[in-house]
């Protein structure tokens, strides 16, 4: 799946700009023509050396020195953006990218649906525009943090090298939000850039914003599901962005869309050739049953019910980032033509403004789940959150092909919206995969067997062996069915210095 399946285009001519090569020869290699604006430019050339350090003192462990084989934006054009070779890390040219503008633009919601998009931050929005990006922004370097010792335990060079892939592609996030506060919000904007260094990932005095993003991702199951299902929620709240009024905002969440479209599929295709593992090593020891988690332990790979006990805890928690489904917040931005809904400029069957729509939001209604028809302004999480539900879904029927390949009988299922949620209409509510409303006696009993337990995480760990020779998997995985840029399969991804 592409990113720009995602991305909704909006009417107008793309202006020429869209031609403008991407300039490496300049420290921060850029397409906004940074050298003609030379404050903006000392202010990140200020901002790139202490960048440089929370990279050495907080990205990957180890690996630093070593040459990966990495892609590096050369162009804003879906087709053909990118150049592959290899780089170390810290020499990665992280720069600032902008979608092309499109000329003519409008704001397609909203009280202001109609007017020209925004090219400078209009005044009345101007502290609501900041804390979307600062949240946004802090998500980024966030994910690098989470998933610093990862390369250790790389079940092959194939896979560490996407692992990098991703981590330096969150760090150019970063920039792509840093760029957007130093250059429209003064001061504000400069220190707010400085702050996004300081927060940390899991510090207990100055952590980052969102919950889910100070977990640890301690092993190599938890980032595929964290890139396939956390990745797509950065996905969902990019594509909303991309609607923004505030055109450079809109266009710098396009160009990042293109990179997402990446990580996720890092994420599905990292749980789908686990799973096809599994399958394989089920069928060659004559194993039918995927309930013998014993038997098939001891074979080296995942058994699928810890496979979907994994899924209902980043699908719930993933969840939880879209924040409380009935919000009058979401309909200030989206009234304010700030944040759209998925897609938005291409729905079709309402106006955009939503005064009189309604939406159904399941909610628990004198102790039974039943959708209630809410004003749609104050339901815009709920359907964000509906619309990643069914982006999830395309995913998880994939590897329940790879499943049923092999002829075993089971079905991955994504957890009903309301299990194991802590925020919004479901937080605190007993409420089980299916879907029933438990008391908490039946919760203690039950749940166990729903999300991972000790021994779950135990035995992932022990599984964990790095496996860095050119060509080489580890037992629990499968290897891809393509290399990187159609590279062979031997092909030495990272070069280990
Ligand atoms: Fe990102
Ligand atoms: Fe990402």
């Amino acid at each position: 799946m592409s990113a720009e399946d995602t991305v909704s285009d909006a009417a107008g001519a793309i202006s020429a700009d869209r031609f403008v090569e991407i300039s490496y020869d300049e420290v921060i290699p850029n397409n906004v023509a940074l050298g003609s604006d030379k404050q903006l430019q000392r202010a990140l050339e200020g901002w790139r050396p202490k960048y440089l350090d929370w990279w050495t003192d907080m990205g990957p462990v180890g690996f630093q020195q070593s040459e990966v084989y990495l892609r590096t934006a050369v162009g804003v054009d879906p087709a053909g953006w990118a150049k592959f070779g290899y780089v170390k890390m810290p020499t990665y040219r992280w720069g600032i990218l902008l979608a092309p503008k499109v000329e003519g633009r409008t704001i397609p919601y909203g009280r202001h649906k109609g007017e020209p998009a925004w090219q400078e931050v209009p005044g009345e929005h101007r502290a609501l525009l900041r804390r979307l990006i600062v949240v946004q922004g802090d998500t980024e370097p966030a994910s690098v943090e989470q998933q610093r010792l990862l390369g250790a335990t790389a079940p092959s060079l194939y896979d560490m090298r996407n692992l990098f892939q991703v981590n330096v592609e969150e760090g150019r996030h970063l920039w792509a939000m840093v760029y957007l506060l130093v250059k429209y919000f003064g001061k504000d904007g400069r220190e707010e850039a400085q702050a996004l260094l300081e927060r940390q990932s899991g510090q207990i005095n100055n952590p980052r914003i969102l919950g889910a993003f100070n977990d640890q991702t301690p092993d190599w199951l938890s980032f595929f599901m964290f890139t396939f299902f956390t990745d797509r929620d950065g996905k969902m709240q990019l594509a909303a962005l991309a609607e923004s009024g505030f055109d450079p905002l809109s266009r710098t969440c396009r160009f990042m869309l293109t990179e997402e479209a990446h990580h996720m599929f890092v994420g599905e295709t990292g749980v789908q050739r686990t799973i096809e593992a599994t399958c394989a090593a089920m069928v060659k020891a004559g194993v039918k049953d995927p309930n013998e988690v014993e038997a098939v332990r001891k074979l080296g790979v995942v058994d699928l019910p810890l496979l979907q006990r994994k899924l209902n805890f980043h699908a719930s928690v993933t969840r939880d980032l879209f924040g409380s489904e009935i919000s009058s917040n979401a309909a200030e931005v989206f009234g304010a033509g700030i944040k759209g809904r998925f897609n938005e400029a291409n729905l079709k069957g309402d106006d955009h403004v939503l005064q009189d729509a309604t939406y159904p939001v399941t909610r628990v209604v004198d102790g039974k789940l039943a959708a209630e028809d809410t004003p749609a302004l104050r339901a815009l999480n709920s359907r964000l959150l509906d619309d990643f539900i069914v982006d999830c879904q395309g995913g998880i029927d994939r590897w329940n092909k790879s499943v049923e390949k092999a002829g075993i009988n089971f079905r991955f299922v994504q957890p009903h919206k309301g299990f194991n949620r802590r925020i919004g209409e479901f937080g605190g509510k007993r409420i089980s995969p299916a879907g029933e409303l438990l008391s908490e006696d039946d919760w203690s009993a039950k749940s166990g067997g729903w999300l991972p337990n000790k021994d779950d995480m135990a035995f992932i760990v022990s599984l964990m062996k790095p496996c860095h020779g050119a060509g080489k998997y580890a037992s629990w995985i499968a290897p891809p069915r393509v290399g990187v840029n159609s590279q062979p399969g031997d092909f030495e991804y990272v070069k280990i210095a």
